[in-house]
């Protein structure tokens, strides 16, 4: 059995004894200059910064095992002995397993990557340390230390191979050998650097200005004596990248330095002088992978990381910034093992707000673009980690919102980038309205900067109008993607009339079931082939939440002296209860006036604004959320006996309910328990029902907990590609962890405790279960059917899980601005000193907060007896399982402010 990671400080350094003996395992390395790397035990993986440049062949999550275009270093021992420090050589290959294999151990932290190989047969151990420095260099940096651990003298010639794809990802089967031919390669000083005089990719033909090198000095700067700066050479006739005839023969020579090759396949071979190595003595070398782009020197890569020294302080600066980068966020509970594992989660937003859904190997769709409803979710962590005035993002974001109320698809790189949709095939996300309020909301509740609802920001305008139903044949891109008044101003309006017509066009956008029409899919985006009839009960549920949070929030203005709000005219009508009422039980009224609007808004608008009272505007938000709810709990819920019941989440594209008791099979679903429960739309009875049901046909130890579905075999063949994959893979019927964890919220939410921490449990038990999950620390977005954690790194589910873990787990959480504290700790989750504590940050400000709790209470028993802030005593003998404290008590406290909390005994 492989004994798995542990973890060997408090800053979640893990390490993996024989990683090797594990596949598809992958770590990532990044920079804010866009370097992106993907790195295996055997130094697999690839480097790119966006898809048409790569410097190492883009590698799908299969070519981890098959590819042997990985960095490899060789060393040649006594003159004839082979020996790979990364292990890829063929010979080690086939002794894995056999008595004399190499010995190799993986330790890897905040984000650096070094495997140690040992064989002493050979009589050598090496440490292969991998990084991308932190800043603005389009670098990954390799340091090789060789030891000699044999008790004689040893000759060693070591010799470095980067084999250097260096093009676009399109070519990788488009014009693999043609844009060969295009290379150019030159052997410098240092190394070898390819620049391709064209690109061929999506873009057409284009001149290349990039250069891809890999450059190779030794620890004190020498430089090396040769190189091999093309692959048919280096590997030689018979030979392979894992048995290079240049490094196992004497036949091929090297190439010197101003050494020109041209059309051929390149190699970063880099040959360095023969050395002799006494017992215990060792040696480092320095490599350089780098993509010069945008003025970026070869020269200036040396200068800053070309000795072992330079190499080094690079290295602690690294580290330095990736714990910073996720200080914000760190949980101390009993368990220092979840504590660890927890900081992993915690960098995971962080690195899916750098590389969006592509660019790793599970990852290889995309071409590097962001989803609109990951932008979203993945700045919700960034609340409690990030010092960074969150709003300007949030405002940013605003700019994506289509007049239909649906957005855009494309977004840059850049914050409030968003580009007309180029592949021509037009798509609505359903669910994609209400997540702009769920962050809004966290964080006007963290800040309690309510005025943010009245800033002003501009609309995204294409080709496509209602909702993608229709074009609009007049707007042409040189109009721009800006919406414009009919006399041609760019039209902006406040970021609550942008959410307003995310949620009012979706009120009215019913199927015949009166539920929200689930378009091209919701948050399931394999729920892909019902855009006709199909129905998200599920996210009807969440916008009828949504639309009651935001009534709350216009009589939290309108308590702020802010009467009115100005609203565009054409919005007018859809606050049907302020103009022409309609009977909501009528889906074709609801469509009618949908239509209209849509009408009056698909090429510009009219720019006269209307001034709404904002205690009306809640009574009407109030009418609509109440109405969906009351239809959902009056059309929906699936009774099931009297001990389990849930509610139905779907219809199909034939309009056919989607779960039920069925003859042959009991098909249930938990995204629609997930929101009933979250948003009070089941009641308690229906709750612990729902919890029963999930318990007994979702819930599977062997996958990490809940799943999504049950198996519902081929028996629903309209409603989307999910049902194509195979059952427990995925979204068809995996544990797939965003669901989960939002599972989890919403039990917390509904005071379920022990029933919201067994879901995280399960989730961090099967994810630290190497043996079976085969993943580094931190959540993968599902558990395969064999219980592998899959697609790790880039999921939602990290946020999701942070967001429950602080502020409903720790109860930790703002409320327009005041601190609540609302524990719901079970007394398993104290340390054995009954004190957890959490560092994050509120309304901009550093704080810890301590939980004591010496009687050892469980939830449900204990009260928040006593709470100081930095030793001032601000709540005596408290009565509440939970407390308030106003903004400016708490403002006036100068950062890092310690919050003591006494639980004690509640009165019986
Ligand atoms: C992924 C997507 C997410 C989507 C989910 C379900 O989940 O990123 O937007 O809602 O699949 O289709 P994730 O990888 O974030 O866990």
């Amino acid at each position: 059995m492989n004994k798995g990671w542990r973890f060997i400080d408090q800053q979640g350094t893990f390490e993996l004894p024989n990683p090797h003996h594990t596949n598809y395992l992958y770590f990532p390395l990044l920079n804010e200059a866009g370097m992106i790397s993907s790195i295996t035990p055997t130094l697999n993986g690839d480097l790119k910064t966006n898809q048409n440049t790569f410097l190492l062949e883009p590698t799908s999550v299969e070519d981890l095992h098959n590819n042997r275009s990985s960095r490899n270093f060789w060393l040649r021992v006594n003159g004839n002995v082979i020996w790979s420090v990364t292990g890829s050589s063929a010979k080690q290959t086939a002794s894995r397993f056999s008595p004399g294999e190499d010995k190799v151990t993986l330790i890897a932290g905040f984000l650096w990557h070094t495997v140690i190989r040992e064989n002493s047969s050979v009589g050598l151990k090496a440490e292969v340390t991998n990084f991308v420095p932190a800043g603005k260099d389009t670098a990954e940096l390799m340091r090789v230390t060789i030891t000699n651990t044999s008790d004689k003298k040893l000759t060693v010639i070591p010799t470095a191979a980067v084999p250097m794809y260096a093009r676009s990802a399109d070519n990788l089967r488009d014009h693999r050998h043609v844009t060969s031919l295009l290379n150019r390669i030159t052997c410098t000083d240092q190394g070898v650097l390819v620049k391709p005089t064209l690109s061929f990719d999506e873009r057409g033909h284009i001149k290349n200005e990039t250069t891809y090198a890999v450059l190779g000095v030794e620890e004190d700067g020498t430089e090396p004596v040769g190189f091999f700066p093309d692959t048919e050479t280096f590997i030689g006739e018979g030979g392979m990248l894992d048995w290079p005839l240049a490094v196992i023969g004497d036949d091929v020579p090297v190439s010197p330095p101003g050494t020109l090759v041209q059309g051929y396949e390149a190699m970063g071979g880099i040959r360095f002088a023969e050395i002799e190595l006494e017992p215990n003595e060792e040696r480092s070398y320095i490599l350089i992978l780098s993509i010069l782009d945008g003025g970026l020197e070869v020269s200036s890569l040396l200068d800053r990381f070309a000795t072992a020294s330079h190499f080094s302080s690079e290295l602690e600066r690294t580290k330095d910034y990736w714990r910073a980068k996720i200080s914000g966020l760190s949980f101390k509970t009993g368990d220092l093992q979840f504590d660890n594992w927890l900081r992993w989660v915690a960098l995971q937003p962080v690195l899916r707000r750098r590389i969006g859904n592509s660019f790793l190997p599970y990852h290889d769709y995309g071409r590097g673009g962001r989803g609109w409803r990951d932008l979203w979710q993945d700045t919700l962590a960034l609340l409690f980690i990030d010092h960074r005035d969150v709003s300007e993002i949030l405002l940013n974001h605003f700019a994506g919102v289509r007049m239909d109320g649906s957005n855009a698809t494309i977004i840059g790189i850049n914050s409030g980038d968003f580009k007309a949709d180029r592949n021509n095939i037009p798509r609505v996300w359903m669910d994609h309205g209400l997540w702009p309020l769920l962050t809004t909301h966290l964080y006007i509740n963290q800040s309690g900067n309510l005025n943010f609802l009245l800033q002003e920001q501009v609309y995204f305008k294409d080709y496509l109008s209602h909702r993608a139903r229709q074009r609009d044949a007049d707007w042409s891109p040189d109009d721009g993607t800006l919406v414009r008044t009919a006399a041609g101003k760019i039209y902006r309006g406040s970021v609550l009339e942008h959410i307003l017509i995310q949620h009012l066009t979706a009120f009215y956008n019913v199927g015949e079931h009166n539920n929200i029409l689930l378009e091209d899919a919701d948050w399931n985006d394999a729920l892909d082939m019902a855009n006709q009839r199909g129905e998200s009960v599920a996210f009807t549920a969440f916008y009828s939440g949504n639309l009651r949070i935001l009534g709350e929030l216009c009589l939290a203005l309108a308590n702020q002296g802010v009467k009115s709000i100005s609203l565009a005219s054409e919005i007018i009508d859809l606050l049907d209860t302020l103009s022409t009422p309609i009977d909501y039980q009528s889906v074709s009224n609801k469509n009618e006036r949908l239509q209209h609007y849509f009408d009056l808004t698909s090429h510009t608008v009219s720019g006269v604004k209307r001034d709404v009272s904002l205690e009306h505007l809640a009574g009407d938000l109030f009418q609509k959320a109440d109405w969906l709810a009351q239809h959902i709990q009056n059309e929906e819920w699936i009774e099931n006996g009297h001990e389990s019941g849930w509610f139905n989440s779907y219809y199909d594209n034939q309009g056919q309910r989607v779960e039920g008791v069925f003859e042959d099979q009991v098909r249930m679903m938990l995204t629609g328990q997930v929101f009933t429960l979250m948003f009070g739309i089941a009641s308690d009875a229906q709750a612990r029902k729902i919890v029963q049901s999930a318990d007994r046909y979702l819930f599977d130890t062997s996958v990490g907990g809940y799943r999504l579905n049950t198996d519902f075999g081929e028996s629903v063949s309209e409603l989307g590609r999910v049902f194509g994959f195979a059952f427990g893979h995925k979204e068809n019927g995996a544990m797939f962890s965003h669901m989960a964890t939002m599972y989890a919220n919403a039990l917390y939410k509904r005071n379920l405790v022990k029933e919201g921490w067994k879901v995280l449990k399960n989730i961090f038990d099967q994810s630290q279960h190497f043996s079976v999950s085969r993943m580094y620390p931190g959540i993968p977005e599902y558990f395969s059917p064999r219980g592998r954690g899959m697609y790790p790194y880039l999921t939602g589910s990290a946020s999701w899980y942070l967001l429950t873990m602080l502020t409903e787990v720790y109860g930790v959480r703002g409320d327009l601005g005041q601190l609540v504290l609302e524990p719901k700790l079970t007394r398993e989750q104290f340390g054995p000193d009954g004190i957890v504590s959490v560092d994050t940050l509120f309304a901009k400000k550093k704080m810890n907060v301590r939980y004591h709790n010496p009687e050892a209470l469980d939830y449900g028993q204990y009260i928040l007896t006593e709470i100081t802030a930095n030793g001032v005593l601000i709540l005596k003998a408290g009565t509440h399982p939970s407390a308030v404290i106003p903004a400016e008590i708490f403002s006036s406290y100068e950062e890092p402010i310690m919050l003591e909390v006494m639980l004690g005994p509640k009165e019986s």
